[in-house]
């Protein structure tokens, strides 16, 4: 099954169910300055689940372009380490404002999973809200999960963590439930720890759908102090990566490897001239380069440009993360970036075709800001460098570098805060 065939399933199979297909909305989240990004589905209908706003629908389905990077779901620097973190990803959902709620949430996500993509329910796991002293367990919907067909011993509790969902530190929210799938040799191996197993972020379970049973608004009554007041009636927000449950179907390890994304790594390998390989170096900066590449030109496409505040600073963060990994890991030495953003364009057009629409203009944003970050590397990596080798550990070979001579190199040489925080958030060195 292609990741377009994942896709048009899943919206088709809840506009069986009498949902609307919505489109998605821009990345730039429009009237809401809570927000960096748009990182969930349910960001375009806030205000119809507070009930400031209503719709001709109370059903609908998306499959939503997210970016999380900055803000409260930051995944930036995990990017390109592990199996499924990204800054750009699609997510699918379902919602229902004040009208359907768990139950047949619930029933609807077992049905699609099971009999329409045809999971196998042994490697199914299921986790709810086990409580807190602001909100009761959720043991309602662990007996729904039974009564759907999952066996009870496969519907494990977990806290605030991993089960309440919000959207930011204020706006809807409420107790959540998802769904993982064991990727491993055996599903019924009795030896592994369950809990443990299920929450972990290992690469034997991957968590493919989360449930969000939204019942309250967050809000801050003084700085720092929040209370949960009731929606006007009990809805449901859902989102499954789309990356994710591909992967799953695909039968690959990592969401690199499906067909969303390896196309795109295969031509940075081809343009560096080089293979990848994914537990190498190189290999890492290729999922770097074509992770940064989705968000940079999803972004520029709904307006988002590089800068030096908020979201635009954010941008130049992840743009810049890119071009400094293919230039320090792949052997590019001029303007490389813009054309795997070119590529993205040709590769995810049909889909979202306000890709082509904005086509010259992105080619030109992003050359501008390789060219403007390739002039900075020269000068800025060797004062860098030499900053690194003067506070060596001749034993382990780490700096460790002080937060003012870091400023210092700002304030005296212009060396960028997000140059040094490209070179010494690869891990290699810290700051006191
Ligand atoms: N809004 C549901 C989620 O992002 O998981």
């Amino acid at each position: 099954m292609t990741g377009n065939e994942v896709r048009s399933i899943f919206l088709n199979f809840f506009a069986k169910h009498g949902h609307k297909i919505v489109k998605s909305s821009p990345l730039l989240p429009a009237n809401d300055p809570t927000l960096l990004f748009t990182n969930a589905g349910m960001n375009q209908f806030k205000d119809v689940f507070l009930g400031a706003e209503t719709r001709d629908y109370k059903r609908a389905t998306t499959s939503q372009k997210c970016v999380r990077a900055g803000g409260k779901h930051n995944d930036l620097d995990e990017v390109g380490k592990t199996a499924r973190h990204h800054t750009f990803f699609e997510m699918l959902g379902n919602f229902s404002f004040g009208d359907y709620f768990k139950e047949d949430a619930i029933r609807f996500a077992w049905d699609l999973l099971v009999n329409e993509y045809k999971l196998d329910p042994k490697r199914l796991w299921f986790s709810v809200f086990a409580g807190d002293a602001e909100v009761s367990a959720d043991d309602e919907a662990v007996e729904l999960w039974v009564k759907a067909g999952a066996p009870r011993e496969r519907v494990l509790k977990f806290g605030r963590k991993d089960n309440f969902w919000q959207m930011g530190e204020t706006g809807p929210c409420g107790p959540c439930s998802e769904i993982h799938y064991y990727l491993g040799e055996n599903p019924e191996d009795p030896a592994f720890n369950k809990a443990e197993y299920v929450n972990g972020d290992g690469d034997d379970t991957v968590e493919i759908w989360n449930l969000v049973f939204m019942q309250y608004n967050r809000q801050e009554i003084a700085p720092g102090q929040y209370k949960l007041d009731p929606l006007p009636a009990p809805s449901v927000d859902t989102g499954a990566g789309l990356e994710r449950v591909t992967a799953v179907l695909q039968g690959v390890k990592t969401n690199y490897d499906t067909d969303l994304i390896k196309p795109i790594i295969e031509f940075v390998a081809k343009l560096a001239g080089k293979e990848y390989k994914a537990q190498t170096q190189e290999g890492f900066a290729m999922r770097v380069v074509a992770d940064h590449a989705r968000a940079t030109t999803f972004s520029i496409a709904d307006g988002i440009m590089p800068g030096n505040e908020g979201r635009n600073y954010v941008l130049r963060k992840i743009m810049r993360r890119a071009i400094y990994n293919g230039r320090e890991n792949l052997g590019f030495n001029g303007e490389f970036f813009y054309k795997v953003c070119e590529f993205v364009i040709d590769f995810m057009k049909d889909a979202y075709p306000e890709l082509e629409a904005q086509r010259s203009y992105i080619e030109k944003m992003v050359r501008l800001e390789e060219k403007r970050f390739g002039a900075t590397l020269t000068v800025g990596l060797k004062k860098l460098e030499d900053l690194v080798n003067a506070n060596k550990d001749e034993q382990t070979g780490k700096a460790i570098l002080s937060a003012s001579s870091l400023a210092k190199l700002y304030d005296t040489y212009g060396v960028p805060i997000d140059l040094m925080y490209v070179v010494l958030i690869q891990g290699k060195h810290s700051i006191t």
